[in-house]
């Protein structure tokens, strides 16, 4: 069973064709970076906790059927951001615009209607509840619409561990707070995968893999970005994010300094855009 987003807010994604096999997908020109409908836009964003200036108005964009990449040192805003993004933290001012739309973000289910699923850093499971249940909260499969349907349930979740290559299939009804870190992980990257419908996002999904499975997540973002989603992925590994990602966003301080398009930035470059010696941003619009 699919969540129910609003039809008109969730548009059939148009085919796009792999970034990695045509190296035109992402436009040359560089005016298109800042055209076209977004699927997700967050302008001049600012939110504070308590005298923590954590967003200073930054503006960030996530294309439609393409990996954008978002990167800052530890307390640069990202997390905040992408929590303001899904409906966790609610913005002091700025706006937030789903497909050329302004919407308001109240909650994360408000989140999930539009089509927005997330994998936070920290992960935000219910630890008492077993792989399955997790996956499935608040959109639990009925059997008799009042029992759960846990074999059901559990069946799909299985599958998708597969796909994902985790090896924990027979601990599916165990509580995930007892899965190593990196189990816990896969039950929120599962999770995400199975619902988002227009745009994922993933703070730092793969810190707690190993390279096996990091290199599944991987793939996962590959097929998605395939299936026209809109990905959002927050990562410290450069060569990661650069092998990747079709853009990339900097932020530094709470504002986005730099955006690099594929092929535009190497590891120096984005060292020295996170640590604030290199900008191509003309601060806040
Ligand atoms: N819930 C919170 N309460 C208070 N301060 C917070 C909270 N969340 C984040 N911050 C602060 O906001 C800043 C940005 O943090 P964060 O968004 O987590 O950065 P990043 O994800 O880039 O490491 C930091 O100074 C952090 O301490
Ligand atoms: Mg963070």
């Amino acid at each position: 069973m699919s969540p129910s987003p609003d039809p008109a807010l969730v548009p059939v994604p148009a085919p796009v064709p792999d970034a990695a096999t045509v190296p035109d997908a992402v436009p040359r020109d560089p005016s298109a970076v800042t055209t076209g409908v977004m699927a997700l836009e967050a302008r001049n964003v600012v939110k504070s906790f308590g005298t923590v200036r954590a967003l200073r108005g930054v503006s960030f964009e996530a294309r439609p059927g393409q990996v954008t990449a978002l990167v800052g040192d530890n307390g640069a805003g990202k997390s905040t951001l992408i929590k303001v993004l899904s409906g966790v933290f609610a913005p002091d001012s700025g706006e937030i615009l789903v497909d050329g739309r302004q919407v308001q973000i109240s909650d994360p289910q408000a989140a999930s209607r539009l089509g927005i699923e997330t994998v936070y850093q920290d992960l935000a499971l219910a630890p008492d509840l077993d792989a399955a249940a997790n996956v499935f909260l608040g959109r639990e499969l009925r059997r008799f619409k009042v029992l759960h349907n846990q074999s059901e349930m559990r069946r799909r979740t299985a599958e998708r561990f597969t796909e994902l290559g985790v090896g924990m299939v027979q601990d599916l009804r165990v509580p995930v707070a007892s899965f190593s870190g990196g189990q816990r992980q896969s039950v929120a990257i599962a999770r995400a995968a199975m619902w988002a419908q227009h745009v994922i996002i993933m703070d730092e999904p793969t810190a707690a893999l190993g390279v096996i499975q990091t290199a599944k997540v991987l793939d996962l973002v590959r097929t998605v970005r395939d299936r026209g989603l809109a990905v959002v992925f927050i990562s410290h590994n450069l060569p990661q994010v650069l092998e990747l990602a079709d853009l990339i966003e900097v932020m530094r301080l709470g504002v986005r300094v730099a955006r690099f398009r594929r092929g535009e930035a190497d590891v120096d470059r984005l060292i020295a855009a996170i640590s604030g010696a290199y900008s191509n941003e003309g601060g806040s619009r």
